[in-house]
C-alpha cells in the first residue's frame, strides 16, 4: 500500500468540498459545542478545521495534528486571516498521539484514516485520548486509501469502540464511533 501522506504541492484539490462529505453532515455527528476541546487528525488545508473551530468559540479549543508541518502552517495562516485564535497545531504521527489519556470531548478525521499506515493503531490511540463517552467521527471517500465500512467496524471493535451511526453512501460516508468503553 502507498502510505505517503497527501502531498502539500497538491493542496489546492483539498479545498474542493467532496460530494456527500459535507460540513453539515460532519457537524451533525460531531456536535461541536462552545467550550469543547476537539482533536482533528490530518487537517490538510483546514477545510473542516475552520468551521469546527468557529463553532467551539473562544472558550473551546481545536487541536490539529498532522505529520506534515506545511499543512499545519497553512491552516494556521488561514485561521489568523479569519481571526480564529482557538486552534493549536501539533506535528505528530497519529499512531502515537502526544496527549494524555482522557483529554478530548470529541475527535474527527476526514479522508485521513486510510492514509495512515496503521488505522488500527490510530483508533486505539484515539480511544485512549478521548474522554469516556467522547465522540469520534471518521469520514472516508472512495479513493485508493479508503477504509471501507466493514474494515472500519473491525478496527473499531479491536480498539474498544463501536460504530454507532453511519451517514452517506458507502463510497463517501461519515461514521460516528462511540467510546471509550473504559470506566
Ligand atoms: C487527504 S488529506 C485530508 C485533509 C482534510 N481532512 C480534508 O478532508 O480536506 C490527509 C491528511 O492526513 C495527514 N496525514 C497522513 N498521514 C498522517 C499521520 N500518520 N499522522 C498524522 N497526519 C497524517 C496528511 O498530511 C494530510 O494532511
Amino acid at each position: 500500500m502507498d502510505a505517503a501522506p497527501y502531498p502539500y504541492a497538491q493542496r489546492r484539490l483539498l479545498d474542493l468540498p467532496l460530494p456527500f462529505l459535507t460540513q453539515r453532515r460532519l457537524d451533525g455527528l460531531l456536535r461541536p459545542a462552545p467550550g469543547d476541546r476537539i482533536l482533528e487528525i490530518g487537517p490538510g488545508t483546514g477545510l473542516q478545521s475552520l468551521p469546527v473551530a468557529r463553532a467551539l468559540g473562544p472558550a473551546g479549543r481545536l487541536d490539529i495534528v498532522d505529520i506534515q508541518q506545511d499543512m499545519l502552517d497553512h491552516v494556521m495562516r488561514r485561521a489568523t486571516d479569519l481571526g480564529l485564535t482557538n486552534i493549536v497545531p501539533t506535528r505528530a504521527d497519529a499512531q502515537r498521539l502526544p496527549f494524555p489519556t482522557d483529554t478530548f470531548d470529541a475527535a474527527y478525521l476526514v479522508t485521513a484514516l486510510g492514509e495512515i499506515p496503521s488505522p488500527g493503531l490510530t483508533l486505539l490511540e484515539l480511544e485512549r485520548v478521548l474522554k469516556p463517552g467522547g465522540r469520534l467521527v471518521v469520514g472516508e471517500f472512495f479513493d485508493r486509501h479508503q477504509v471501507r465500512r466493514a474494515a472500519l467496524a473491525r478496527y473499531a471493535t479491536l480498539a474498544g469502540l463501536r460504530v454507532e451511526r453511519v451517514v452517506g453512501p458507502p463510497f463517501a460516508y461519515f461514521a460516528r464511533l462511540t467510546g471509550p468503553s473504559r470506566t
